[in-house]
């Protein structure tokens, strides 16, 4: 392909992408690798969502949906938002979205301009940065607490909100596995109100949790300022079929309708299709799956324990962190290392934020025998880095 000189979108400058698909990029290169780095289910969609969408498939009926998604689907997603959630949603206060990235992304283009300061969980999926950064937003990442499960830093966060516009908040948390207490959740709110900030909140591992209660912070939001973002993907493995949702004040709704027309019309018509038979089938799966998370929780958290690599017992999500290196130490040339020297794929830590030095992240979506064997080739290296060889 010829090269002309191309002039990039300044946005692009410095932007790091997100360090889980470069080492996914590395691995596919590779024989033989034990994959701990994706936060994508090993379990196959459930049989019953795969069949709905076979029996409804003819020529011709795969089309555009309306913008903000299928009538039906979002009374089904208002239905459950209201019994499930808490938050007294109707049908066109619902947006289904390209996944919960797509909700996010949407939300953020609806609510930032460049300049705009946006707080962000340091340790945090790497794509809010990676979203706020293409609008030129100013990233603030905000503190968690390791000695209080990773719970956010609320005076941090206070300290940071007069430069704020926007404060996205994920709890069960991506990369720590915290589930807030209804306490911080309404703390956080509290904090929201007082310096006016619009609260994404990411609860896309809703389903995912082990021990505590999830607070949707949609529930206890009193003046419409929260955002909230859910998807199929995790708890019902459903990645693939790429749909999320949002749900918000109206005002914010129609400029996510908008928001979404302009960059990809609508969420998929095949997705939206599973997503109902998802929602109208048997809900057990959906702890089935749990149910096996949680006992690989326990089995890598036992084996890190044991190696002295463990740093918490995450209360939900399908990860764990492990502290390899010391602080400071760049997790990313480890993470390298790993996977060619010991055919092991995880996260480096700083993908999630500078808190995440010396540490990197395991997913547990991957069969018990990857997680046991990998933690046992990673405990190995960890200890040729510890003496560096
Ligand atoms: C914290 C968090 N939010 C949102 C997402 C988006 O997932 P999806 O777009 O598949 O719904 C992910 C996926 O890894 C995630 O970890």
């Amino acid at each position: 392909m010829p090269q002309a000189r191309v002039t990039l979108s300044r946005a692009l400058e410095g932007f790091r992408r997100s360090g889980i698909r470069e080492m996914m990029d590395l691995a596919a290169t590779l024989d033989g690798v034990l994959h701990l780095e994706l936060g994508e289910p090993d379990f196959p969609t459930p049989h019953h969502i795969v069949e709905a969408v076979q029996g409804v498939l003819e020529p011709g009926m795969v089309k555009y949906t309306l913008s903000r998604g299928d009538p039906g689907l979002r009374a089904l997603l208002a239905e459950k938002l209201r019994r499930a959630n808490g938050i007294a949603a109707g049908a066109d206060d619902v947006v289904v979205t390209i996944g919960g990235t797509g909700a996010i992304a949407a939300a953020m283009i609806a609510l930032v301009d460049a300049g705009d300061g946006v707080l962000v969980p340091d340790l945090g999926w790497p794509s809010n940065e990676m979203i706020a950064g293409l609008l030129g937003a100013r990233i603030l990442p905000y503190r968690l607490l390791p000695e209080s499960g990773f719970e956010p830093d609320l005076d941090h966060v206070e300290t940071l909100a007069r430069e704020a516009r926007v404060i996205v908040v994920n709890s069960p948390s991506n990369p720590t596995g915290a589930v807030f207490s209804r306490a911080t959740s309404e703390r956080l709110l509290e904090l929201a109100r007082r310096y006016d900030l619009t609260v994404i909140s990411d609860e896309v591992y809703e389903d995912l949790v082990f021990d505590g209660e999830h607070v949707s912070l949609g529930a206890l939001d009193d003046d419409g300022r929260v955002v909230s973002v859910y998807s199929f993907s995790k708890a019902y493995a459903m990645t693939g079929f790429r749909i999320g949702y949002l749900t918000a004040n109206s005002t914010v709704v129609e400029a996510v309708v908008k928001v979404q027309e302009a960059i990809v019309a609508c969420p998929p018509w095949v997705g939206q299709r599973a997503a109902e038979a998802a929602l109208t089938g048997p809900q057990s799966v959906l702890a089935d799956m749990r149910d096996a998370y949680k006992r690989r929780r326990d089995l890598a958290v036992e084996l890190l324990e044991r190696h002295g690599l463990a740093i918490a017992r995450p209360r939900g999500t399908f990860y764990v962190l492990a502290r390899v290196d010391a602080p400071g130490s760049d997790t990313y040339a480890f993470a390298r290392r790993l996977l060619l020297e010991e055919r092991v794929a995880v996260a480096p830590g700083q993908t999630f934020g500078s808190a995440g030095s010396g540490l990197v992240r395991l997913s547990l979506a991957s069969p018990p025998e990857a997680i046991s064997e990998g933690i046992e080739r990673l405990a190995r290296m960890a200890i040729r880095q510890a003496h560096r060889t």
